[in-house]
């Protein structure tokens, strides 16, 4: 029982191994992170799309479209809420408001893995602390922690939003790799080497570690 709230855990009557065996895999967390353009979103739709051609049922959360919705910042929450509700739950990039985006979709993400199916998650996620207390929420071997590694030289080449250069130009601030920090993994699953190599061959790097870990049976 949650003592604070009289608020009680109920369990449920199908468990996770009755729906992964009716899914033929197990469910997870993919847990992609590195700086904006560093191609987390590209590299999570592929996954996505190839999981689902071998009928593996998988879901993306990303950074940018749960911002609108579940995670939407105060502008947007100010058009069904009034001014102080959205100051109080709109999240922007402070690091307060970046720990309680992670937070919820952590949150989300094991609701997900626990239904049988393959959480990917694109976030900056750029502070150590908030992704390992994602991982402490989920089972040994649950939550696969994936670097997208590209160089900040690369991704502001690519500055998709040319949020890269307003950063630089001083009209957005605490923008991550240029004002704000980002705590790259110490010890991630697996590094995704996205400025060498194309998302194609990234999402099979992917998918050959949910094979070699049991995740998901052999796809060729
Ligand atoms: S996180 O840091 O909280 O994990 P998240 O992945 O949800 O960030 O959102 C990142 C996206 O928000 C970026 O790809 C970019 O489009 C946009 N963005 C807007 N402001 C910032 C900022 N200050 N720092 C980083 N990304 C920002």
């Amino acid at each position: 029982m949650n003592t604070d709230t009289n608020v009680y855990w109920h369990d449920h009557i199908v468990s996770r191994a009755q729906r992964e065996s009716l899914n033929g895999h197990k469910g997870c967390v993919i847990w992609l992170t590195g700086l904006s353009a560093a191609g987390k979103s590209t590299i999570a739709n592929i996954l996505d799309c190839k999981l689902h051609q071998h009928r593996i049922h998988s879901v993306v959360l990303d950074g940018d479209n749960v911002r609108h919705g579940l995670n939407a910042g105060v502008q947007t929450l100010q058009q069904h809420h009034d001014e102080e509700f959205s100051q109080q739950f709109g999240l922007g990039f402070s690091a307060t408001d970046r720990e309680e985006n992670i937070r919820r979709i952590g949150e989300v993400a094991k609701l997900f893995s626990e239904a049988g199916i393959i959480a990917i998650t694109a976030f900056i996620s750029p502070y150590r602390a908030d992704r390992d207390r994602v991982r402490k929420k989920l089972l040994p071997g649950e939550f696969i922690e994936v670097f997208v590694d590209t160089p900040i030289t690369i991704c502001e080449a690519r500055d998709p939003k040319g949020l890269y250069k307003k950063a630089r130009a001083g009209e957005l601030k605490g923008f991550t790799g240029i004002d704000a920090p980002y705590e790259f993994p110490l010890s991630p699953e697996l590094v995704l080497l996205s400025g060498e190599k194309s998302p194609d061959i990234l999402s099979y790097e992917v998918i050959a570690f949910l094979e070699h870990n049991s995740i998901i049976k052999a796809t060729r």
